[in-house]
């Protein structure tokens, strides 16, 4: 009955751990979180403005616990995320009187940072996301603080930091939307150029924020192959799907808070989810693993990212406070439908 196990010899099933129980006592062994999973990512508290929230002022206590928890329920800890343009604090970029800092400020700050994280914890993370989200879907690099900055060289620079400050850990480079053919194009010149520079990438991790509606398989099925083909392996770092509709204009900028109120039809499943879309949700799965087992051999991890169906970040994006059903476990906790079926593709009958 439990996920992991099911899944051994294959890859590890991960979980995102929200920082409410990252504040609690170590979970009981029978807790879902302790039974189903063997990896383990901090959902939000090894970012940079929990970990430094102010200059040289560290807070590990989370952090920490989050280890604890991976050497209790018998799994790994992934380092989550080194380098992002969110959940940064603004004085990482600016001195004392507001202005950017320089390039050398810049770099000395995310080694001084890097080194402190990844320095504590060496041995005991398997693997960090050491950039996350550095491509725009058309493939180019996004413009963010840290390349606008340091330049395009930021993401070699947090690379070789990382790897200084633990040489046996794992690097990763994380990304969403990575189906989408020119964002996994940008994603390999990114690990070639990198390899170029003898920096090796152990894997990239595809978050997997999925739907109902997208992706095809047939695409993440290519955006496998052409990664793996790249040299270098494949994580699912931060899988959900969720059952809901996305407002057409959710990522223009435009103010959706006004078109949901305006439109109710983006919160339909308020009173539960009906059986059809139960079992869509478990065959979107079912494909979803059938596939990652298909690659086993070059994927290293799937992570769910969170637990329940009530932790989901979904709940609250892009909308806050929708009813979203986009995990293996219901709101009780209870097994659903898509859990069963991911676990029937590794049990025999
Ligand atoms: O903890 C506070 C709470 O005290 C406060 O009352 C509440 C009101 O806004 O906010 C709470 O903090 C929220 C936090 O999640 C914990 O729930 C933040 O506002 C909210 O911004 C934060 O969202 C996180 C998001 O990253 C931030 O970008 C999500 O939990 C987390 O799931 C999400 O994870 C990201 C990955 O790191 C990278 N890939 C995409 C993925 C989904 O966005």
């Amino acid at each position: 009955n439990s996920l992991a196990n099911a899944y051994e010899g294959k890859f590890l099933v991960g979980t995102a751990v929200k920082s409410g129980t990252l504040k609690s006592p170590l979970p009981a062994k029978n807790t879902p979180e302790c039974r189903d999973f063997n990896a383990f990512t901090a959902e939000n508290a090894m970012k940079w403005q929990h970990i430094q929230p102010e200059p040289g002022v560290f807070s590990f206590a989370m952090a920490d616990q989050l280890i604890r928890i991976a050497e209790h329920c018998n799994g790994k800890v992934i380092g989550h995320t080194l380098v992002w343009h969110q959940q940064t604090p603004d004085w990482v970029f600016t001195d004392d009187a507001g202005e950017e800092v320089s390039r050398e400020v810049l770099l000395a700050r995310m080694k001084a940072h890097i080194y402190t994280l990844v320095g504590r914890y060496k041995g005991q993370v398997a693997g960090w996301d050491v950039v996350n989200e550095a491509l725009n879907d058309d493939g180019s690099l996004r413009d963010t603080p840290w390349r606008r900055i340091i330049g395009d060289d930021y993401i070699e620079y947090a690379f070789k930091y990382a790897r200084q400050a633990d040489p046996s850990a794992e690097l990763y480079y994380n990304d969403y939307n990575l189906y989408k053919p020119q964002k996994v194009a940008g994603a390999v010149r990114l690990v070639k150029q990198l390899a170029s520079k003898g920096i090796k990438v152990h894997a990239v991790g595809m978050q997997g924020h999925y739907s109902l509606f997208y992706p095809a398989i047939s695409d993440v099925e290519q955006s496998i192959t052409a990664l793996i083909n790249a040299g270098t392996n494949v994580a699912i770092t931060e899988l959900d799907v969720t059952v809901l509709p996305l407002p057409e204009n959710a990522h223009t900028g435009a103010d959706i808070t006004q078109s949901f109120t305006a439109h109710p039809v983006y919160d339909p499943y308020v009173d539960g989810l009906p059986e059809k879309q139960q079992q869509d949700l478990a065959g979107k799965y079912e494909s979803l693993f059938a596939l990652f087992l298909k690659h086993a051999g070059h994927i290293s991890r799937v992570t769910l990212w969170g637990i329940t169906d009530g932790d989901s970040w979904r709940n609250n994006w892009p909308i806050r406070g929708r009813t979203d059903y986009p995990l293996l476990l219901d709101r009780e906790g209870e097994h659903k439908a898509a859990y069963h079926a991911v676990a029937e593709l590794v049990t025999p009958e």
